[in-house]
């Protein structure tokens, strides 16, 4: 395991990009089904750097809101040890560059219905990006201005997510600012961003396109060109290779969506995704169907199979030390209990002995029945603190993980406060009715609950009174 890093237990290094480290973490406080999780931490070189944080910052607080099946969604972004970061969901597969480079090796050209498969589903996420609203409905006019095939993550399960919006920006401006020292990260930029002129959604169909026509030609277009400014040139410049001409038996259909998202001209282009994502989805119907959505995931574990062991073993350890952890904490808590109420029958029981030794000092005359009656008030009473202790061998008890959003609410307990705040965990009787309510300034949540063996999380989003 690597070090710990703010509220994240670092896993493993997953790459170097071109301006963050990404590792594999996990939250110190989350349950099991929160993790893994994706830290992206800025490279120290570019953490002193005012602008580039200024938009980092800035677009990760505005894409924090967006929630899309196709986007990679961002859970937490901040600066801790002079190093800036965000938390997000992790993409268990690989980026969808790599997919291409490896398919190239071999040869080999992704499947007609899995290219259709994955740009509809970009364009879908872009879709969503790009008519993100504020509350008061206000457009957030967002823009991803880095589409490449490494910001398409594709995961071994089949699920296609886009990530980097939150640093799109300012990674676009040090590209721009000829910073990045990487060969070929301007070949997926449009026209309207190499001249420098006003750019909108229709930017990212550029880039799209590009992706688009490199998959089915299985060629790069601007790619492999020698310098950063002839790529550009080619770019705002050069006529592109008309697709039908390189591939004579393409769909008529296909190739003319590929040239259309591909104008110089925005005006020319798909006004938007969505409609981009249409004419595709035409074609998609004609094609044959991979009705259960098997293949994409058979073909990427198939392509990187030392990976997802790899991953897969590293991420099960981690569940499994999670576990662990939880299952120690929990036998402390019980010990803890345990030894209690050992002391509390102990010491009953030496009070009995000894009231029982004076009775036979004093030999008095008590009658059977007073002893008997004090008996059975003695247990009584055990059987008391025993119920309240909870190891009434009949009452099951479990602990409930409990979290809420935002977290650090006070929980209460059938009406009680417990005098605790999320995270926390709760010692609760299984398969007893519970009301569990959370309170948090202006903000409040609440829900009956059941605890069972295979129910003990809550997670609630609390809402405002
Ligand atoms: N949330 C994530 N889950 C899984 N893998 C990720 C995640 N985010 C990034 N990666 C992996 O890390 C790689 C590096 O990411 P990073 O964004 O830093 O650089 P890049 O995408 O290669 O280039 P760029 O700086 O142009 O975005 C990605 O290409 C992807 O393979
Ligand atoms: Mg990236």
């Amino acid at each position: 395991m690597l070090e710990k890093f703010d509220n994240y237990q670092l896993l493993s290094k997953i790459a170097t990009g071109g301006m963050a480290e990404i590792y594999l973490a996990k939250h110190v406080n989350s349950p099991i089904n929160s993790m893994p999780i994706a830290i992206k931490k800025v490279l120290k070189k570019y953490s002193n750097n005012p602008t580039l944080l200024k938009m980092f910052l800035a677009e990760a607080r505005i894409i924090c809101n967006i929630s899309h099946e196709n986007i990679v969604k961002i859970y937490d972004f901040g600066k801790y040890e002079e190093q800036y970061f965000i938390a997000m969901e992790y993409v268990f597969g690989q980026n969808l560059g790599a997919i291409l480079e490896k398919l190239g090796e071999k040869k080999q050209k992704l499947p007609l219905n899995l290219i259709i498969e994955i740009i509809s589903a970009v364009l879908c996420g872009l879709d969503h990006a790009h008519n993100a609203q504020d509350r008061n409905g206000t457009f957030l006019n967002i823009v991803h201005l880095d589409m490449n095939p490494n910001n398409i993550l594709i995961s071994y399960e089949g699920k296609i997510k886009v990530v980097d919006f939150g640093i799109a920006n300012a990674n676009y401006t040090r590209k721009l600012r000829n910073d990045s020292g990487i060969q070929g990260t301007y070949a997926y930029l449009s026209p309207e961003q190499c001249s420098g002129t006003a750019v909108d959604r229709r930017s990212d169909i550029f880039s799209v396109g590009i992706i688009l026509y490199e998959m089915l030609t299985g060629q790069t277009l601007y790619k492999q060109l020698d310098s950063d400014m002839a790529i550009m040139n080619a770019i705002m410049n050069d006529e592109i290779e008309p697709i039908d001409e390189l591939m004579p038996d393409i769909d008529p259909k296909l190739a003319e969506i590929v040239m259309k998202a591909l104008e110089k001209d925005p005006n020319d282009r798909y006004a938007t995704a969505m409609d981009m994502r249409e004419d595709l989805l035409r074609i998609y119907n004609s094609l044959e169907f991979d009705p259960n959505g098997e293949m994409l995931p058979a073909l990427v574990k198939k392509l990187f199979p030392s990976h997802f062991i790899k991953m897969t073993k590293i991420i099960e350890q981690a569940q499994t030390e999670y576990l662990m952890d939880e299952l120690f904490n929990n036998i402390g808590e019980l010990e803890d209990i345990d030894i209690k109420s050992k002391k509390r029958v102990e010491e009953e029981k030496k009070k009995k002995e000894n009231e029982e030794k004076k009775r036979q000092q004093r030999k008095s005359i008590i009658s059977k029945t007073s002893f008997a009656a004090g008996i059975a008030g003695g247990i009584f009473i055990i059987g008391m603190i025993l119920k309240f202790l909870f190891i009434d061998p009949d009452v099951k008890v479990d602990m409930v993980t409990v979290f809420s959003e935002p977290g650090g609410a006070q929980i209460f307990v059938n009406g009680e406060d417990t005098g605790k705040k999320t995270p926390a965990s709760l010692q609760l009787e299984l398969n007893k009715q519970y009301i569990i309510e959370f309170r948090k300034d202006d903000m409040i949540g609440g829900l009956e609950f059941v605890p069972t063996s295979d129910n003990r999380y809550i997670r609630m989003v609390l809402k405002k009174r």
